[in-house]
């Protein structure tokens, strides 16, 4: 399975520990920035990792920012994207079984990486369950398609 990983300024050494740990567990990552702490604007890189998912370059995606939320936000407008903010692992596997969500978002200035790879566990070995959660994702991604159409 290939995983995709974003993240700004404040998350670099957070990735670099995501990474590792990643790869210690058999995943291909595909690593989109930032590498560098020099203040940078998150919106880039929350683009970046939703084009990496919604393409299909990569199977799963994981953002990470100061709160999760600035890069969740704007890797949830790229069309197909469903990122998700998780700060403990119960949302995590239901992000995935209800939600369907393509993309795990979270803080590095809200969880330290213990409990950052515990939700990393629960959101990648989690299974959508389809049927009634279903019709719901479906639901949301037509809100996605009236809303572009309105621009
Ligand atoms: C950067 O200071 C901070 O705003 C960013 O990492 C994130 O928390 C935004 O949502």
């Amino acid at each position: 399975m290939k995983i995709g990983i974003a993240n700004d300024h404040a998350s670099v050494e957070m990735k670099q520990q995501v990474v590792a740990y990643l790869k210690e567990k058999g995943y291909d990552v595909v690593n989109y920035g930032t590498d560098s702490t020099e203040s940078c604007d998150y919106p880039v890189y929350g683009e970046k990792i939703g084009h990496a998912v919604a393409s299909g370059e990569v199977d799963f995606g994981i953002a990470i920012c100061g709160t999760g939320l600035g890069i969740s936000l704007a890797a949830n407008k790229v069309h197909g994207i469903r990122a998700a903010v998780c700060s403990e692992p119960y949302t995590a596997r239901l992000s995935r079984q209800h939600n369907n969500a393509n993309i795990l978002a979270f803080g590095s200035r809200v969880i330290g990486i213990e409990l950052a790879k515990m939700i990393i566990d629960e959101f990648l070995s989690a299974e959508f369950e389809g049927g009634r959660h279903q019709r719901r994702v479906d639901m949301i991604m037509d809100v996605e398609r009236r809303e572009s159409k309105l621009d």
